[in-house]
């Protein structure tokens, strides 16, 4: 990790404890951005934060649980004030690809549950269209998932790579495989957002298309751009 990118996080991160109230219920994704606002959380309070969270990966639970922070489960009654989140990619709509982390499924269901979804990245994952940078990751069952991969493929996107760890397979937490898919670079994404997510087998995908409210982007100095819709 480079000392700018360090520094664009920590900014980025700084900004969201501003849109967290003390004794709100709010969510927390995965990823370095977000477990820098659980430092800080816990820094500005001396230990255990007045907040409830609900937490996107188990990293993030045990180091929200290190901090002091209350688990919150999602109980379908619980509506979080505000979900925290990172971006792998993010466009000038705030449409976002996530899931550079594995944790793209839970990280939807826990941004669906916020009344806002406040994102913290950097400025260097801004991009004109989605997929500039990186595959689209794509979580699929595991039972058949070639045949999946195939499915896929037939919808244009050009490649779908296994996400492998070493020689291993990377399983999410909720036990799935990633397929990280090229996207084309023309073409209506939020149309091939609907046919990924239709086809058998596919659990969930990283596009986050129309969720955040509010984008946080840390810069090398130390800045943050604030992006709204
Ligand atoms: C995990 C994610 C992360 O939020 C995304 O990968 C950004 O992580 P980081 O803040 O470490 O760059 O989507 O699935």
């Amino acid at each position: 990790m480079t000392e700018p990118d360090q520094l664009a996080r920590d900014a980025a991160a700084r900004a969201a404890l501003e849109r967290i109230e003390p004794d709100s219920a709010i969510g927390l994704g995965s990823g370095r951005a977000v477990w820098r606002v659980i430092e800080l959380l816990a820094e500005r309070h001396g230990g255990a934060p007045p907040v409830r969270a609900a937490c996107a990966s188990d990293v993030t639970r045990t180091r929200a649980d290190e901090a002091g922070i209350t688990a919150l489960e999602l109980d379908g009654r619980t509506r979080l004030a505000v979900a925290i989140d990172g971006a792998d990619e993010v466009d000038p709509q705030l449409g976002l690809i996530k899931g550079g982390g594995a944790a793209l499924l839970r990280e939807k269901i826990v941004v669906s549950a916020a009344r806002r979804f406040v994102v913290v990245a950097e400025t260097k994952k801004k991009v004109e269209r989605l997929g500039e940078t990186r595959g689209l990751p794509v979580e699929v069952v595991r039972f058949g998932w070639e045949d999946t991969r195939r499915r896929l493929l037939e919808l244009g996107i050009t490649d779908a790579p296994l996400r492998r760890d070493g020689d291993a397979p990377v399983v999410t937490d909720e036990g799935h495989l990633l397929l990280d898919c090229e996207l084309p670079p023309e073409g209506d994404l939020a149309a091939l957002a609907a046919a990924i997510k239709a086809t058998v087998g596919v659990v969930e995908h990283g596009l986050f298309l129309g969720m955040a409210s509010e984008a946080l982007l840390g810069t090398p100095e130390g800045g943050v751009e604030v992006l709204r819709v």
